[in-house]
């Protein structure tokens, strides 16, 4: 019998055939049409995270290092359900950021007792040292991997020495998948940026940012509900010297 993993890494998709565009664009650009495809897509993606995760099991050990009154900032919260789990469940005081105005007012709507603010995360205008832990749930995967090594550094800048930082993040399966536009699964009429990058490149972006890392896991996708590269998470720890 074959497994899922074994046909997905011989389906055309593994292999990067289904890319649509992704070059000669500026970030800028790259960032609108990302908020555009969360605009078209953002109603049917509260119903997917409703619907139930695979990633709790991670989730649960960045939680596990927190106590109740804490401080994070889910950054790139999208609905806020995340957000409202560690604030309800985990006694957390959390702040949820992300960029698209559409994902903010539906989280907002969702989650009236939630704090939500419109904020990109590669320009955080938090005071530095404010959180014991930073959250970011597929939410780096979609700037440019150029855009990667400063946003880390302007997150490392808003944790205190100490704090830990959780990544969910896409990999890529084959040395042909490349950033770029992907078919949304859910509704493959709109294109959505994703950036892929190994765990050894995420490695060396975060110890230049002042990070050590702690613990990583990956998944294999979930064929149809996901897009088909590596799920990778990691936690880390930011220097406890101040930097
Ligand atoms: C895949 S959703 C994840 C939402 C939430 N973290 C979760 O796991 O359910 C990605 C979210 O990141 C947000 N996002 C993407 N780029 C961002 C940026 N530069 N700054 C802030 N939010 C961003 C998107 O608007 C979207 O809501």
């Amino acid at each position: 019998m074959r497994i899922v993993n074994e046909d997905l890494e011989n389906s055309p998709a593994a292999c990067g055939a289904f890319l649509v565009y992704c070059v000669g664009m500026k970030d800028d650009e790259i960032s609108k049409k990302v908020q555009e495809a969360y605009k078209q897509i953002a109603k049917a993606y509260l119903k997917k995270v409703r619907s139930g995760s695979l990633d709790h099991r991670f989730v649960e050990r960045f939680l596990a290092l927190f106590a109740p009154g804490q401080k994070i900032l889910d950054v790139g919260a999208g609905t806020g359900e995340m957000s409202q789990e560690m604030l309800l469940e985990h006694q957390l005081d959390v702040t949820a950021i992300d960029f698209s105005p559409d994902m903010v007012r539906l989280a907002k709507k969702e989650h009236p007792g939630l704090r939500v603010r419109r904020m990109d995360l590669r320009k955080l205008t938090f005071k530095p040292r404010q959180f014991d832990g930073v959250f970011a749930m597929y939410s780096l995967i979609h700037i440019p991997e150029g855009d990667v090594p400063d946003a880390l550094g302007g997150i490392n800048r808003v944790i205190k020495p100490g704090g830990f930082l959780y990544l969910a993040l896409q990999e890529p399966r084959k040395k042909m998948q490349k950033e770029g536009f992907y078919p949304v699964v859910y509704n493959r009429k709109i294109n959505m940026f994703i950036n892929l990058i190994t765990e050894s490149e995420m490695r060396s972006y975060l110890a230049r940012a002042g990070f050590v890392v702690k613990e990583v896991y990956r998944r294999a996708p979930h064929l149809g509900t996901e897009y088909p590269f590596m799920k990778l998470f990691i936690i880390a720890q930011k220097k406890k010297v101040a930097r």
